[in-house]
């Protein structure tokens, strides 16, 4: 057996543990650049808990609160800039995935001189210390060391993509889970990150990269969230208070196992075809990722009856159900389901295949095609 396992994040988890536990953030610097959306990190109160901490520690801090849906290279360099300018010594990512994906980059730009043409590949030895504090529970991004931003001058034809930064020195410090922070989200938002976590773990056990580790984490993820399936599809859509907190927690904490699970495997196909509805229609991360699922999943099961590398069964019996009572499930979450023009299916159908090249079984570009046909068209 193979291993090369890292998770250097050391996790706090409970009420207040972001106070309780500021003696930590003490360690990271005298001067924090707190990296924020507009709003949501306020609303809930992780914003006003991270300035309470800092300030109970003595510590400075400025903020950067312009993280967009999809962070831009462009959005990244502004933050990375203004913790340089303003002599920022770490960064305090507070927010759903996009914020906390723009500190992870802001950490790399803020100590490093490298132009926007070089972002994605750059090679770059050091970033400043990072704490993250999800106030979503999905994207996991406070367990992995990747950097999920948009793209808007990279691509050949102009058109913006998604690219990331990878590097071990983008695991943060410090992820503080708090689930009070996720206890006012909405229908939509709960679902689609539940979705994104979910997907995180079901593409992780699909992946070239899986190992026995990864695959612990992931079945313990997958069970976890498939434990507030019920409460899930019948979100009190007029209040979401009213959703269990111990079900927030569970969320919570699922979507960092299943952060873990990506850090050692990365994603699979959904992942990366999940982009283009992102990209062009707006969908959200998670909701698009799960739009491919049943298509994916069907596809996998076909293509390894007869291989020795058989993995449905073993994810069949993570999600404690055959693959079609959790499809349909899933459709529940999901709908009404987007359809494409087929002007569009046939351009995604070309998505780059090495795109595709960590899922265990090599998809043809026909395969691509009919897995997009058969989730919009
Ligand atoms: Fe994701």
């Amino acid at each position: 057996m193979k291993l090369n396992y890292l998770m250097p994040v050391r996790i706090l988890m409970g009420e207040n543990c972001l106070f309780a536990e500021r003696q930590l953030l003490a360690q990271l610097g005298k001067k924090a650049l707190i990296v924020t959306g507009s709003n949501s990190a306020r609303i809930c109160g992780a914003y006003n808990d991270a300035v309470k901490a800092l300030e109970a520690n003595g510590q400075l801090h400025v903020l950067y609160d312009k993280v967009m849906a999809n962070p831009t290279d462009i959005c990244v360099y502004e933050a990375g800039i203004k913790a340089k300018t303003e002599g920022c010594d770490f960064i305090l990512g507070c927010g759903g995935g996009s914020p906390m994906d723009a500190a992870k980059a802001a950490a790399v730009l803020a100590v490093n001189d490298i132009s926007k043409e070089e972002l994605f590949g750059a090679a770059f030895d050091r970033a400043l210390p990072l704490a993250l504090i999800p106030t979503t529970a999905g994207t996991g991004s406070e367990t992995t060391p990747y950097s999920i931003l948009t793209d808007t001058t990279g691509s050949a034809d102009k058109t913006p993509m998604k690219r990331s930064v990878n590097s071990p020195l983008l695991f943060p410090r410090f992820a503080f889970l708090d689930a009070g922070y996720t206890k006012r989200l909405n229908r939509n938002t709960t679902i689609n990150t539940a979705i994104d976590a979910l997907t995180h773990a079901v593409e992780g056990m699909l992946c070239l990269r899986a190992n026995y580790l990864s695959d612990m984490l992931a079945k313990d993820a997958i069970t976890m969230i498939m434990d507030c399936m019920e409460d899930l599809l019948a979100f009190p859509a007029e209040n979401p208070t009213a959703f269990p907190v111990k079900k927030r927690e569970k969320l919570l904490l699922a979507s960092s196992i299943a952060g873990m699970v990506i850090a050692q495997t990365g994603t699979a196909l959904p992942h990366s075809m999940g982009y283009l509805p992102t990209i062009n229609w707006g969908t959200d991360h998670g909701r698009a990722n799960g739009l491919f699922m049943k298509s994916f999943l069907s596809w996998c099961r076909e293509k390894e009856q007869g291989s020795t590398d058989r993995r449905i069964p073993a994810l069949a019996a993570a999600l404690g159900m055959e693959p079609e009572r959790f499809f349909d499930m899933l459709e529940l979450l999901l709908e009404p389901r987007e359809k494409a023009a087929e002007t569009e299916l046939q351009a995604w159908s070309k998505l780059p295949m090495k795109n595709a090249a960590n899922t265990y079984i090599k998809p043809e570009q026909e395969d691509i095609a009919r897995i997009f046909r058969e989730s919009l068209g």
